[in-house]
């Protein structure tokens, strides 16, 4: 063959790869409202910068006919490109070819980003849409499966893992996305589902549809599987190159640092009074969080999700930053065994990779019961306070109001290393409220007054006696549990000059093969 040939059969060779499954399962895939695998990594990637591997991999499987049917790149596009000039590695599985299915060779493919990813220390993105193990290549998809899961494992805080899924995601093909960092989900597109609605209706009788099992707002709202919910996969895959931005390559780097144009000792004269009066008056901390973050942007994790507690990145004088913080207008704020699995896990992100933690805290304990007990709210917990006192990347914390009981230590408090904590002056930071004490304190002296005039008269003047001592951030700051008293319209300086002298914290846990944090 002639040179110019060789080059002509290339070209050609590309566009074939390039076309997938062919032009009507294109079709097909767009009137679902998809987009193809190529398409979303275009998206997902600066312009022109895909740089794509193992085009020409098909697979090798010969049972069914399959001999017969081969399509260049076997169903999962790979390779590396950047997000805003910054290396990422991906993969996107391809419907339009046997369904997205996972056969040996696309496994492989997949393995060889991901190691590449790790050799070279960039995140890796995964775009999900398939129909699972190839069910032609039997126990080789299963064991190209647990070759991806193996190498999720031991990239996990290593470098960021992050899943989309745009389409199916079935059987045990979910624990890929589930061993990454962050799933994102696009709605009435995608699912989820360990086994589906005819499997379900089979074993229990359930009569249930494919999205009220494992669709986007189930996972983002009920089980926590995933983080983010998009309208459609283009806002999708634009929320994942934001996430990019507060993260840095891998757990070696510092996150990235961008000019801040908000001024640093931006005072806002509204904190001073955003604390109602009423301490058992809710508000809401989201206005706080974007009165003292650069420019108000805040992308928030699990927003649908254990909403008693907000988690998410901003940026302080342009440095990334995760915050943490109880929310008073939803459940008063308790911390319960949702809210403390979603931000323990948030915490332990953050620590892997270097992102600084702020916690705004406005907690009046935990949500007492039975479901909680039983569900372990003990365990669950401990989580939260694990992932806190084995933290060791700068921990700022800002007492806005109530910080009751275990609750209290739990919150980043003094004692799990915190670095610097402040309080605003209407903070209230004792074991308990002043109500639950003085049952609890003067009871037998209660129940001994039978005059119910005489009786309200003591409860009221014990607990007046009680919120003078207690509610008030002082008793703590005498002890120097906390460090400072601040006015809240300077809450955002503080900050900023808190993170700029943590910058160089040094601090590391004693030496051990690994922690037990309790699961
Ligand atoms: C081989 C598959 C396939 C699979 C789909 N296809 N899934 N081929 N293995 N798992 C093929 C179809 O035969 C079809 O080929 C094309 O992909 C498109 O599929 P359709 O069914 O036409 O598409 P749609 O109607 O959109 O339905 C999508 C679907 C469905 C819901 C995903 O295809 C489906 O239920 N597939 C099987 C899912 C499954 O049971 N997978 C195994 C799960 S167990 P043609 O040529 O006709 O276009 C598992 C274990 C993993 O995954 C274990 C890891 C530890």
């Amino acid at each position: 063959m002639a040179k110019l040939d060789k080059i002509k059969e290339l070209i050609e060779k590309r566009e074939q790869a390039r076309m997938g499954g062919g032009e009507k399962r294109i079709e097909s895939q767009h009137k679902k409202g998809k987009l193809t695998a190529r398409e979303r990594i275009d998206l997902l990637l600066d312009e022109g910068s895909f740089e794509e591997y193992d085009m020409f991999v098909t697979h090798r499987c010969t049972d069914f006919g399959l001999e017969k049917t081969k399509f260049y790149g076997d169903g999962v596009v790979t390779g590396h490109g950047t997000i805003d000039g910054r290396i990422v590695f991906v993969y996107a599985q391809d419907f339009t070819v046997f369904g997205g299915s996972l056969s040996e060779a696309y496994a492989q493919k997949i393995c060889k980003v991901m190691d590449q990813a790790m050799k070279v220390g960039a995140p890796i993105i995964g775009v999900n849409d398939s129909g699972g193990a190839r069910i032609q290549e039997g126990v080789n998809s299963l064991a190209g499966y647990a070759e991806i899961f193996e190498r999720n494992i031991l990239a996990s805080g290593v470098v960021p893992q992050i899943s989309a899924i745009f389409g199916p995601c079935a059987g045990g093909a979910v624990y890929s996305p589930a061993l990454t960092d962050f799933i994102m989900m696009t709605e009435k597109t995608s699912y989820m589902f360990v086994t589906g609605p005819k499997v379900v209706k089979t074993v229990t009788g359930e009569d249930i549809s494919t999205q009220d099992l494992g669709g986007a707002n189930i996972h983002a709202s009920k089980s926590g599987v995933s983080h983010f919910t998009a309208e459609n996969e283009e806002e999708g895959l634009m929320i994942i190159r934001k996430l990019m931005t507060y993260l840095p390559q891998n757990n070696l780097e510092d996150p990235p640092v961008t000019t801040c144009n908000d001024p640093i000792d931006r005072v806002d004269d509204v904190l001073n009074s955003i604390i109602p009066e009423n301490p058992n008056k809710p508000y809401n901390v989201k206005d706080i969080i974007y009165s003292i973050i650069d420019d108000s942007e805040f992308l928030e994790i699990h927003r649908d999700y254990a909403k008693n507690i907000v988690v998410g990145f901003c940026k302080f004088n342009g440095t990334s930053v995760g915050l943490v913080a109880n929310q008073p207008s939803f459940l008063a704020g308790v911390l319960d065994i949702d809210a403390s699995k979603k931000a323990a896990r948030f915490v332990r992100f953050c620590d892997a990779f270097n992102i600084p933690i702020v916690t705004l805290v406005d907690v009046p304990g935990f949500l007492p019961g039975s479901v909680q007990e039983y569900g372990g709210i003990i365990t669950n917990g401990a989580k939260l306070m694990f992932a806190y006192g084995e933290a060791t990347v700068p921990k700022i914390t800002i007492t806005l109001r109530k910080s009751y009981g275990g609750a209290h230590d739990v919150m980043s408090s003094k004692q799990l290393r915190g670095d610097l904590n402040y309080a605003w002056p209407n903070a209230e930071i004792a074991v308990m409220g002043a109500k639950g004490a003085i049952q609890i304190l003067e009871g037998r002296k209660v129940k001994s007054l039978t005059d119910d005039g005489e009786k309200a008269k003591f409860i009221a003047e014990k607990e007046e006696e009680y919120l003078n001592k207690f509610a008030n951030p002082y008793k703590a700051a005498s002890y120097g549990y906390i460090d400072d008293v601040i006015e809240p319209r300077n809450t955002r300086f503080r900050i900023i000059r808190g993170l700029e002298v943590l910058s160089t914290k040094k601090l590391v846990n004693p030496p051990k093969k690994h922690s037990n944090i309790p699961l």
